[in-house]
């Protein structure tokens, strides 16, 4: 059972200042559309060594989560018809989702209250947006300007574990509307979840990044750090290149201008230290599952696994610094700057 922090009803938690903005605390999860859901299973349970925690097989959704919350990944099978969620709504219509790649990224925000002003502000702005309830959560989803879905959520009071136990292979997602009642102000994630390991060959503590390749970095990064509240944590003009986090200050989200590549570069997991990641990759050279870059950088340590889809996979161990340690060497692709 995680530990849920629950300051008085009515407050806001000490040193979050009220942003016209999202403001989001950090990535969380990714979310993925797969071709051959079995198979991507077994990658990111068996390989990957994340723990399968919920299936909501009316929607074709499987969820993986190492404790971190709940879930690291979602795998989405591809389909070509409307998927109908718990109200009879079409939760996903026939056009989307179709071809495998990402559905969205997560970013887990301070409370309901925050994830409101955020919707708020993404409407005052005139952006489309997508408001759901999905029991363990509440959502806010929209499009940046190279239409990557992004995902903004609250956690609800109960654990979810629970929640999966007592809603065990059901549907979960109904329409919310934010403005129906107050908006609770009190955060209910997990402060410091303690991690549950999987049995793959590799055993990652939490999914911990993503970099996204984008047409022009200026109009995204205003994007990103004006109404999505994202932080700025280095900016390579050189590179094109720049590294935001959420408020808790993590680099978490890198964005590489690429015009002609615009699209998932890749996705990042974080292990406990170097000896994991030593004892990882003996496992997979044991097993034979192949690697297909191995980094060295002033900021990290990674190697990079491929996804039955071709999405690359990256397992890292941070390394603290300061300065231009975002900044990978000569000879390394620069969209691993995290
Ligand atoms: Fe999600």
């Amino acid at each position: 059972m995680s530990v849920t922090t629950l300051p008085p009803a009515g407050t806001e938690p000490a040193g979050v200042a009220e942003p016209a903005a999202f403001a989001p605390r950090r990535l969380a999860h990714i979310n993925l559309w797969v071709r051959d859901q079995p198979k991507s299973l077994a990658f990111y349970r068996d390989v990957c060594g994340l723990r399968q925690v919920f299936d909501e097989p009316g929607i074709g959704a499987v969820f993986l989560s190492n404790g971190s919350s709940h879930h690291d990944f979602a795998l989405m099978q591809t389909m070509t018809v409307d998927r109908i969620g718990r109200a009879g709504q079409v939760q996903i219509p026939a056009s989307v989702g179709n071809h495998p790649g990402l559905n969205h990224i997560g970013f887990e925000m301070e409370s309901e209250a925050a994830l409101v002003r955020g919707y708020r502000a993404a409407r005052a702005a005139g952006l489309h947006t997508r408001t759901v309830d999905h029991i363990i959560s509440r959502s806010v989803y929209l499009h940046d300007p190279d239409r990557y879905y992004l995902e903004f959520y609250t956690d609800v009071p109960q654990d979810w574990r629970e929640i999966y136990q007592r809603h065990e292979n059901e549907l979960l997602t109904t329409p919310w509307d934010p403005e129906a009642a107050p908006a609770d102000p009190r955060p209910h994630y997990s402060v410091d979840p303690p991690v549950e390991y999987g049995n793959g060959h590799v055993r990652p503590m939490r999914t911990a990044r993503a970099v996204l390749c984008v047409a022009d970095l200026d109009r995204s990064l205003a994007f990103h750090t004006g109404l999505l509240g994202l932080r700025l944590l280095h900016l390579d003009p050189a590179g094109r290149a720049a590294v935001l986090g959420g408020t808790l200050g993590l680099p978490q989200v890198g964005l590489v201008e690429r015009p002609d590549a615009v699209g998932l570069h890749h996705v990042g997991l974080e292990l406990a230290d170097d000896a994991e990641l030593e004892a990882a990759l003996a496992r997979l050279a044991a097993a034979g599952v192949p690697v297909v870059h191995e980094i060295d950088t002033p900021a990290h340590r990674a190697y990079v696994l491929r996804d039955p889809d071709g999405l690359l996979v990256e397992f890292f161990v941070p390394r603290a610094g300061v300065g231009d340690r975002f900044t990978p060497p000569a000879g390394v692709d620069p969209a691993f700057v995290l």
